[in-house]
């Protein structure tokens, strides 16, 4: 497509078709309905992923579904599945479904048959992942490792700490999983000063092995555990393995291409957590619960490639999200999940969800007129209410929300697990339903207020409700389904894309701070400044040269 989507004719229909239905609430769409959970929810894979808490009608539907054939989704969706270059300003593919796919299946990336390489790799990580749980990975001074820790940032972070978060129940009993990204090294000295380097294994993760963040975590922790071994470098073969795909940084860096575990540039950051990413996630469950994980994405992957539209999860948790985002402005989408385990899925999908689709240009450059990636935020559900929810009853802003809802927790708890769901199924209902001026008064009037009083409290005790929100039901977070609800949202971001047309695969708005970050080191290091800085940054800069030599000017005499 060479235009943007607004130009198309059913763009202006969905417009319209908006402003047509803008006025009429959840409640009475309801009231018009009694069939209506039933006509738009849908049951597939093990969820339940109810849709009718939002402000859409049989037409918006229909005129979504055809929107998302118009865009042509059903020819992106094969292209991505047949390994296609689809990332086009990075002129490659986005493989990742491959990475999930049976041994058997035919995986081509310029006619080279990825599936040999794929699980090549995926038997060199159960091989490793076995020897340390066993222990029979030994470290420098033969006792088994009790500590991994995982050392990336952004898709070498997020994913495998995030899934390894939420299937703590899984975990090996003896050891322990921590993940440094922050260049602050708060991040790494707070977790290493825990640690027994004779028993700690680090796992570099960097996909071009040149990330400022990762590198210098690295060496700092190379520093850390060589100090305790008094320099002896043949150390780091026992406790540093890598995952990355350049074999040549990763040796510069001294570690052996035997402890290296490759993924390929088709991998995105965002997309890789299946890859040899993966890896501090299967040494923590093990490689038959990793391939669970594997297995729940691909069960999603042929959900979304072989479901009619009007059936298929994502393509409509998709269609829904553009439909709030271009049509109805909504600037920001909550998760919200009621299942502990998945207290960093908020965190993991900003990541997936604005690095893909915080864009303006479309594939073809053109600048879009239309809001396109909602800001994406959330907090596990019971806390959230205790904190932000406030803003979702009686704020301002329309916030579709996503309410994530396990039937079983991870342990059994009759008596806790009914006091969360109660509260998810409350709080999608007061979102919707609120309560309305009249109902208000007449709770305060029964309560035995004067009428002064209940004429002044009503507007602050009043709901407006209509906040609509989608219902997402599994029965217990496991690997496998851990994996399905992955892939629910890749998929789910993949379709936004394609309906407001811009590319989800690359990420360049991340590269100009980092080229930033470069220039200015030399001048914190009391080298020249660049010439070119802003005024203010330049002021900045000065102040904090100022005061950075004064700290360590202090810390020299506090030395002495
Ligand atoms: O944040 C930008 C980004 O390029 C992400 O897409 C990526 O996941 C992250 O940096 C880390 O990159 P690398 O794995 O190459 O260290």
């Amino acid at each position: 497509m060479t235009c943007p989507p607004s130009q198309l004719p059913l763009w202006k229909t969905l417009h319209d078709h908006q402003a047509s239905i803008n006025d009429i609430k959840l409640c009475d769409l309801f009231a018009q309905d009694t069939q209506r959970f039933s006509r738009f929810s849908r049951q597939a894979c093990g969820f339940l992923f109810d849709f009718s808490k939002n402000h859409l009608t049989d037409e918006t539907l229909d005129l979504l579904l055809d929107f998302a054939r118009e865009v042509q989704l059903p020819d992106k969706i094969n292209a991505m599945f047949q390994g296609d270059a689809i990332n086009h300003t990075e002129s490659r593919a986005a493989f990742h479904v491959a990475l999930r796919a049976p041994r058997t299946a035919a995986l081509h990336v310029e006619n080279h048959n990825v599936s040999d390489d794929i699980h090549a790799v995926l038997a060199k990580m159960q091989q490793f992942s076995d020897k340390v749980r066993t222990g029979s990975w030994r470290g420098h001074t033969g006792k088994p490792i009790e500590n991994i820790v995982n050392i990336g940032i952004g898709g070498s972070d997020l994913g495998p700490a995030m899934v390894t978060r939420a299937l703590r129940a899984y975990h090996h009993p003896r050891l322990h999983a921590h993940y440094v990204s922050n260049v602050d090294v708060t991040h790494l000295t707070e977790i290493t000063r825990e640690l027994d380097p004779e028993t700690t294994l680090f796992i570099i993760a960097s996909k071009t092995f040149t990330t400022q963040e990762t590198l210098l975590n690295a060496y700092s922790a190379r520093d850390w555990l060589l100090s305790h071994f008094k320099e002896d470098e043949t150390a780091i073969a026992q406790h540093f393995v890598a995952l990355s795909t350049n074999t040549e940084k990763v040796c510069e860096f001294g570690i052996n291409p035997d402890n290296m575990f490759e993924f390929w540039d088709w991998v995105g950051g965002r997309y890789s957590v299946w890859s040899a990413v993966g890896l501090s996630v299967m040494i923590m469950i093990g490689a038959e619960q990793f391939q669970q994980f594997l297995a729940g994405a691909h069960q999603i992957d042929e959900h979304f490639r072989n479901t009619e539209f009007s059936e298929n999860i994502p393509v409509l948790m998709g269609l829904i999200s553009v439909w709030y985002s271009s049509f109805h402005h909504a600037p920001s989408h909550a998760i919200l999940p009621y299942d502990f385990a998945l207290e960093q899925f908020p965190a993991y999908l900003q990541q997936l969800i604005m690095e893909s689709l915080g864009k303006s240009v479309t594939e073809s450059g053109a600048f879009v007129d239309y809001l396109t990636c909602p800001i994406i935020w959330g907090a596990t559900g019971n806390n959230g209410q205790h904190a932000f929810y406030q803003l979702l009853h009686q704020g301002t802003q329309r916030v579709p929300c996503d309410v994530l809802v396990a039937v079983e927790g991870q342990y059994p708890d009759p008596q806790h697990q009914t006091a969360l769901l109660s509260n998810a199924l409350a709080q999608a209902h007061v979102f919707m339903m609120g309560r309305d001026a009249q109902q208000t008064a007449d709770t305060l009037r029964q309560q035995g207020l004067s009428d002064a009083e209940v004429e002044r409290l009503t507007p602050h005790r009043t709901f407006r409700g209509n906040q609509p929100s989608n219902t997402l039901i599994y029965q217990k977070l496991s690997p496998k389904v851990m994996g399905q609800l992955i892939a629910l949202y890749e998929h789910k971001t993949f379709v936004q894309s394609v309906c407001w047309g811009v590319n989800p695969f690359d990420q360049w708005g991340v590269e100009l701070g980092k080229q930033v970050a470069s220039s200015l080191l030399p001048a914190l290091n009391d080298e020249a400044a660049p010439a070119s800085l802003d005024q203010s940054t330049a002021g900045l800069l000065s102040y904090i040269q100022q005061h950075l030599s004064k700290e360590m000017s202090n810390s020299k005499v506090d030395a002495v």
